[in-house]
């Protein structure tokens, strides 16, 4: 990508219907991006249908759900799980009796790390044994997937699954300090991908957060067909991270997140679907914002782009309800804080010298700084601060609604896609938001009237 592709129109579902067929390809969590889309699935009328990673027993070996934790679950999806694990990743796979990549770093000490070398030749055979584990389950899951779709229908593909860092002691100490550490225990992350314990993750990445994408399309190949032969449709989603455009200095412009170690898995899977779109195949990457999910607490100030989406409902015609939003994150901060002071604090990173080297989108995803991890951590630090309680914050209440409006969004793109790869800035989650709300006011008017 030489420059982020925005998507611009707010689309209606003209595709999906009651009885037709929704997949969620990961584990739904509360705050996760997938309940928005599930939403819009919900409302459509769709049968809902998860999958699970599984468990990893006491002696690391992959279970299904027991019967207590499949109920729990389904009861969350509102749908039928198919209970074969399709836990991605190699790190905790090896050669029948070998040690597996995360025994190999559990050797490793916050002294030695940087200068470690791992056996390559050996990390390639765990991969193959993952990768063969993950595309048998697969086939499974796609066999016993096929018997649930009648003839006739369309299918909604939505890939959700990102992670692949591994249990080992001194990969947390070292993650603690790149996303969280500040003076001392500050951390570069160019450090981390210079070294071989660095290098193994990012390749653990690239397997979860994007190969499982390509699985997904290979492995669905037989249903898609099959679908489409009967006059149905297939459209596949996924949700990718490459910055956003938010308003900056009264204007949109796109910025990131440092340092985002994910990005390179991230950029390979847009490729994916830009090798499936190339093949005639609706794959569609929607690079979307950065908001606060159980994946995402990890990034300290993750959250600092996320708070001017208040200033992008005013901007984009919000009316009495985007007012109400300032209000109620007003009323989060403690006494003798406003939502001003918080803004004041977040223009200020925005427009210092030292953030602005990083907002290129051609040099993403860039390595932090002593100084640019300071500032992002340190201002995230201060506006936890002034928050009455930390477990209520704004960017929750936030997050929350850019989970409704890029469900709304991506359900809604989903009919007619334009393309392999696009943004969802906050100027297109803004008038997604308002809209509904319009919508809704004005119904209300006429109940009323
Ligand atoms: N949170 C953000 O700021 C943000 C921004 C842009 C894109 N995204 C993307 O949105 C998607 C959903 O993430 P989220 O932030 O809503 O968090 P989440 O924690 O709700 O979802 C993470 C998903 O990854 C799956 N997963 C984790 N490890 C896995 C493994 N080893 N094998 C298979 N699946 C695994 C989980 O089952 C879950 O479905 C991800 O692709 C994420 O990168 C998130």
């Amino acid at each position: 990508m030489k420059k982020p592709i925005a998507l611009e129109t707010i689309s209606d579902n003209t595709v999906f219907r009651k009885g037709d067929v929704f997949v969620l390809f990961g584990e739904l969590f509360g705050r996760g991006y997938a309940t928005g889309l599930l939403d819009q699935a919900r409302k459509a009328g769709m049968q809902i249908v998860g999958i699970t990673v599984g468990r990893r027993d006491e002696n690391n070996s992959l279970r299904p759900l027991t019967n207590e934790e499949l109920a729990e679950a389904e009861a969350r999806l509102g749908g039928t799980i198919i209970n074969v694990p399709l836990m991605a990743g190699f790190d905790l796979d090896a050669p029948e009796g070998g040690p597996t990549a995360t025994d190999m770093l559990a050797g490793l000490t916050l002294e030695s790390w940087e200068r470690e070398k791992l056996d390559w030749d050996y990390i390639e055979k765990c991969q193959a044994v993952a990768t063969e584990r993950f595309t048998t389950a697969l086939a499974k899951v796609m066999s016993i997937l096929d018997g649930m779709i009648p003839a006739g229908r369309n299918v909604f593909f939505a890939h959700t699954m990102a992670g692949g860092i591994p249990k080992a002691k001194v990969f947390l100490v070292v993650a603690n300090r790149i996303y969280k550490g500040t003076g001392a225990r500050h951390m570069s992350s160019q450090a981390l991908i210079d070294s071989d314990m660095g290098k193994l993750i990012l390749r653990n990445f690239d397997e979860v957060s994007a190969n499982t994408f390509r699985h997904l399309i290979d492995a669905s190949a037989a249903i898609r067909e099959r679908v489409e032969a009967e006059g149905g449709q297939v459209r596949y989603t996924a949700y990718g991270y490459h910055g956003t455009g938010i308003l900056i200095g009264g204007e949109y412009r796109w910025q990131t997140y440092t340092n985002y170690t994910q990005g390179y898995a991230k950029m390979r899977l847009e490729g994916i679907a830009e090798d499936a779109w190339a093949k005639g195949i609706k794959a569609s990457v929607y690079n979307c914002p950065e908001i606060r999910t159980n994946s995402s607490d990890v990034f300290t100030g993750i959250e600092l782009p996320l708070i001017p989406l208040l200033l992008a409902l005013k901007k984009e015609n919000g009316g009495k309800w985007a007012d109400e939003q300032w209000q109620a994150c007003e009323a989060l901060l403690a006494d003798g804080h406003t939502l001003d002071d918080v803004m004041s604090k977040i223009s200020s990173l925005q427009a210092s010298d030292v953030m602005v080297p990083f907002y290129d989108f051609s040099a993403w995803p860039m390595p932090n700084s002593q100084s640019q991890a300071d500032l992002t951590i340190g201002t995230s630090n201060e506006i936890t601060a002034m928050h009455r309680d930390s477990k209520v914050m704004i960017s929750d209440l936030l997050s929350a609604l850019v989970v409704e409006a890029t469900g709304r969004l991506i359900f809604g793109a989903s009919s007619e896609p334009r393309g392999p790869v696009q943004w969802l800035n906050h100027d297109v989650v803004a008038r997604c938001l308002n809209a509904s709300r319009e919508c809704a006011e004005s119904t209300q008017r006429l109940q009323v009237a």
